[in-house]
């Protein structure tokens, strides 16, 4: 069983797009296994798109590009490995990738050997320059099939942008996780508009294939390949917040070297994390009283979390009622509430929590029920 929790890690896209190189994967992977994001669970360092040379060798093999990756691939992935990280890599199921450069199309099987061979624990799998006349869902067994035939454990990250009502075939093929939105960008507008589209499809995340809401902005404040615009800390806040309390795969987009203390210490927020990564997979629900988003969610061992989340323009307050959270005023027990960012507890609430929220901030907590 690969995947049991969201799998987590780092991605060069978001940031870096195709100015990636040896160098800055190693010293990613430095970050990763020293700066506690490893110890947290962010496992795997996935190089995205536009790592090969522009045309395949002359017996068909995938090339990477001798000015980025001098030392070849499988040195790349000793390294990594050498770090207590998995190692991942990116292909797409057309002639060509999103950027241009060979895709797998035609040499599935061959291609996942490469990645084998080299030490590859991951692929992502892009949905670009796909022959008209074939289907997707086919291509996605196909590379599905020609991973397995490495008798390698890959995680296969199928990346077709949710197309196709891919939330209903996407486990069935064979994929560990799948993007179901677009392109991530990095600000208010795509974060909250892409959380806003995954209501409804959460229910079909759970162990072994998650949704994948896209990686993350957190910490990029509108620098790098992704950035239109940039987010605030208390946008991050709730980007971070939304991504967790939805089970999404927790793939980091920032630049280590340089990440904000502030934005550091969001991604390796414990409670967070936990909230994520809970064992029983449950969407959060959303409490449809208020036309801004409060979702809460079912957690292992008893617990719950809530998320409030202010997305309009002027500061709000919320009474949670906590009849939609399943209390009535009969049931002999009430709520307490722990802030997932400062630890803090309420007092015992028995029929409202009233939640008081900056506009575009959250609130998050964990709540437990207590006998009165
Ligand atoms: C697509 C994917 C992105 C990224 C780029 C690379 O747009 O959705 O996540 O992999 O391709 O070109």
């Amino acid at each position: 069983m690969l995947v049991n929790t969201p799998p987590m890690g780092w991605n060069s896209w978001n940031t870096f797009g195709e100015n990636i190189s040896d160098a800055l994967i190693r010293e990613m992977a430095d970050r990763m296994a020293e700066d506690g994001y490893l110890e947290a669970g962010y496992n795997y360092l996935v190089i995205d798109d536009c790592w090969s040379l522009r045309e395949r060798d002359e017996n068909g093999y995938l090339v990477p590009d001798p000015a980025k990756f001098p030392n070849g691939m499988k040195a790349v992935a000793d390294y990594v490995h050498s770090k207590g990280l998995k190692f991942g890599m990116y292909s797409c199921v057309g002639i060509r990738t999103c950027a241009g450069y060979p895709g797998s199309y035609g040499h599935e099987y061959q291609d996942a050997q490469t990645f084998a061979d080299w030490g590859v624990d991951f692929l992502k799998y892009d949905y670009c320059h796909k022959p008209a006349a074939t289907d997707g869902d086919m291509l996605y067994r196909r590379m599905s099939m020609a991973l397995k035939a490495t008798g390698r454990d890959i995680l296969f990250s199928a990346c077709n942008w949710g197309m196709h009502e891919s939330e209903k075939w996407m486990r069935s093929v064979g994929a560990h996780m799948y993007r179901s939105t677009g392109d991530i960008a990095d600000n208010f507008k795509s974060y909250t508009d892409i959380a806003a589209s995954q209501e409804y499809k959460q229910c079909y995340g759970a162990p072994q294939c998650f949704n994948d809401m896209d990686m993350l902005i957190v910490g990029m404040y509108g620098k790098g390949n992704v950035a239109l615009g940039g987010c605030n800390d208390a946008e991050y806040r709730q980007h971070f917040a939304l991504w967790c309390l939805f089970s999404s795969p927790l793939m980091i987009g920032a630049d280590l070297r340089t990440l904000s203390a502030e934005s550091k210490n969001l991604l390796l927020n414990r409670n967070l994390i936990a909230i994520d990564q809970d064992a029983e997979v449950r969407p959060a629900f959303r409490i449809l009283k208020w036309d801004l988003p409060v979702y809460f969610k079912h957690l292992s061992g008893g617990e719950n979390a809530m998320g409030v989340f202010n997305t309009s323009e002027k500061d709000h307050t919320f009474y949670c009622p906590l009849t939609d959270f399943g209390l009535c005023e009969n049931s002999g027990y009430g709520m307490i509430f722990t802030d997932v960012f400062t630890g803090e507890e309420s007092a015992v609430h028995t029929a409202d929590f009233p939640v008081s929220v900056p506009a575009h901030d959250c609130r998050v907590y964990k709540v437990r029920l207590v006998k009165l």
